[in-house]
């Protein structure tokens, strides 16, 4: 028994006790706020009138008594068919799914109460924090929005794009640069509070940095890269020679540790999508330079390779986490971008364009890829429990353990970890390789993109309330969990002085993270969630200069190496209020599930299938 080792609470796998012969979900159905009722009906409407896609989820809907608006939907799930999970069907219905699971023979338990942000309404929750906060809060957000201001760059006179940071007391080495991926949130600002000057930034930028994408050619140490690589940042230099500006992008070749944006083009079409979507305007998606800058990004993701799974294979340091911290192979934080990207190039792309093959592609990429993930890397109590009583050495197509992981290679953390209600999408997953680390950008995206089922999407947000104070502790939130320690961070990071345990990217809390978790509770139904953490950060976060990141294992500390005044912690802030102020807003950043994604779909835990 492997378990008994761990130094802690309660043996919840000892071998006297049998595995919960779990075999069905309750599906509470909660009841609508009619205090948002109007944004909701605002965002159905939109969405709804938009041809190409399936009405906006349960999720823009939030708990609370509105009988007549709400058409009840209560599902029970029966082992044999636990797919049936769905999010509320037409545009009229206010439903909201919260799942609990039965733990004990095969009988729906009361024992698990609903998660305490289940079913109270964002509204009530204000009036009670109304006076607390108002004071606070305006101020705040003035603050937030002058500083964002300021970190606007120009080109030629046209706003391009936001600093990385704009901290006087440090060297600045790249983070006078605008980041594609640090523009999103900023990105999404401009088009949740439109102004001519805002829109017209997003605008600049995606065109800018698709120009920088054409521009060929560039070479890392004399290997040219794919054609189609969108840069990681890109700055505005004088040339003497020239007498004039250029845009210099940066596509790795200077980046600390030469590491590859593989999320870069992924973010783009999202933007792209985005703005196409507030502004109503397709001219520019639909420009043969749009058209074909998606392309690129695309065929350089689905061509064939070596590749057995369906997932996106990389290098280390590939996405925002982009220094060594073992995220190699399947990361899920690209794989949930990539299959945001794709279902939003599927929208975008025009079929009469020559486009019919590449779409038939994608749309068997999506498919293959929303099951590789929903089964592999979904992670809850059953499914943990599973793995743990994994047999190793399957040969065949019937192995049920396929990639062949050793249950010895479960850390202990995560029996401690893993609450009995909840679960998350697992870090990595290849041959004989699971990485349990919680990465909360990977999970949020899975929810945004319906990559996660919505009883997926629910237990994820289950967790992140069960887990309270190990992932947004002091200050939200964690970026990856547990921290990488002793020797293994000597192994995994390289012994990385920036990445030690609790800090930046090893376990460190990230403020710029809240519009992802904002959105995500909103798009589940749980507001609830996403306001009390905002409301921890807004304590501290203009005070202490918009830092960067935060350290310690609560994120009570300023980051060692924190830049202040970083922008995206000031957009993702003002994001993630124009959303709680605003649920609506969730429309431009949020995909609803595709139900012509073919079968078989899946449930909270491959458990259930078998
Ligand atoms: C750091 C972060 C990266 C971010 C960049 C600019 O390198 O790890 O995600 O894009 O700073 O803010």
């Amino acid at each position: 028994m492997r378990y008994s080792t761990s130094t802690t609470s309660t043996p919840l796998l000892s071998d006297d006790v049998t595995q919960p012969d779990i075999k069905q979900l309750n599906f509470i159905q909660t009841n609508a706020a009619m205090s948002f009722e109007d944004a909701v009906t605002d965002a159905i409407d939109d969405v709804t009138s938009a041809p190409d896609e399936q009405p906006l989820s349960a999720a823009v809907v939030f708990g609370c008594q509105a009988e007549e608006k709400v058409k009840k939907k209560v599902k029970m799930q029966g082992g044999s068919s636990p797919e049936n999970v769905t999010a509320g069907g037409d545009a009229n219905q206010f439903t909201s799914t919260v799942v609990m699971m039965s733990a004990g023979n095969g009988r729906p338990t009361s024992g698990l109460k609903p998660s305490p942000s289940v079913g109270t309404s964002l509204e009530s929750l204000a009036k009670s924090e109304a006076d607390q906060n108002d004071n606070v809060s305006p101020w705040i957000m003035g603050e937030a929005w002058e500083r964002f201001y300021k970190s606007f760059v120009y080109y030629k006179d046209k706003p391009v794009g936001t600093l990385a940071a704009l901290d006087p007391s440090a060297d600045a080495l790249n983070y006078n640069q605008v980041f594609v991926r640090d523009f999103i949130p900023s990105g999404l600002a401009c088009l949740m509070k439109p102004s001519k000057e805002g829109l017209d930034m997003v605008k600049n930028f995606l065109l800018k940095t698709l120009h920088l994408q054409g521009n060929w050619e560039k070479m890392i140490d004399n290997f040219t890269l794919g054609e189609g690589v969108m840069p990681a940042s890109f700055k505005v230099q004088y040339k003497p020679g020239l007498q004039k500006d250029v845009l210099e992008p940066d596509f790795g070749g200077t980046a600390i540790g030469r590491v590859a944006p593989v999320d870069s083009g992924f973010w783009w079409i999202i933007l792209l999508k985005s703005y196409t979507k507030c502004t109503g305007n397709h001219s520019l998606a639909e420009s043969p330079a749009a058209q074909r800058g998606m392309k690129l990004i695309l065929n350089l993701c689905l061509a064939d390779g070596f590749d057995t799974f369906p997932t996106l294979l990389c290098a280390d340091g590939c996405c925002m986490i982009d220094r060594r911290m073992g995220m190699y192979g399947y990361p899920i934080e690209i794989q949930a971008l990539f299959f945001f990207a794709l279902r939003c190039a599927r929208q975008l792309l025009i079929p009469e364009h020559g486009n019919k093959e590449l779409i038939e592609r994608i749309d068997k990429r999506i498919t293959a890829l929303s099951y590789h993930i929903q089964k592999y890397y979904w992670l809850d109590f059953i499914q943990l429990n599973n793995i743990y009583r994994y047999k190793t050495e399957e040969y065949s197509h019937t192995a049920v353990n396929k990639f062949n992981v050793i249950p010895e290679s479960i850390p202990d953390w995560v029996f401690d970890f893993m609450p009995l209600r909840g679960g998350y999408f697992i870090g990595n997953l290849s041959p004989s390789r699971m990485d349990f680390r919680w990465f909360l950008v990977g999970n949020c995206i899975a929810i945004l993109s319906s990559l996660a089922t919505p009883a997926q999407a629910t237990a994820i947000m289950d967790l992140i309330e069960e887990r309270w104070s190990e992932l947004i502790g002091d200050m939200p939130l964690k970026i990856s969990y547990p921290a990488l320690e002793g020797h293994q961070w000597k192994i995994v990071t390289g012994c990385d002085p920036k990445n030690t345990r609790w800090s930046y990217h090893n376990g460190g809390s990230w403020p710029v993270l809240l519009w992802l978790l904002t959105a995500a509770c909103i798009k589940t139904g749980r507001p609830q969630i996403a306001k009390k953490a905002i409301e921890l950060a807004e304590q501290r976060l203009a005070r202490d200069g918009w830092p960067e990141y935060y350290d310690g294992k609560t994120g009570h500390f300023v980051g060692k190496q924190a830049r202040k005044y970083q922008t995206w912690s000031i957009s993702g802030y003002l994001v993630a209020k124009l959303m709680i102020e605003n649920p609506s807003n969730l429309r431009f950043i949020s995909l609803e599930e595709d139900k012509k994604i073919a079968q078989p779909r899946l449930n909270r835990s491959g458990s259930w299938s078998s």
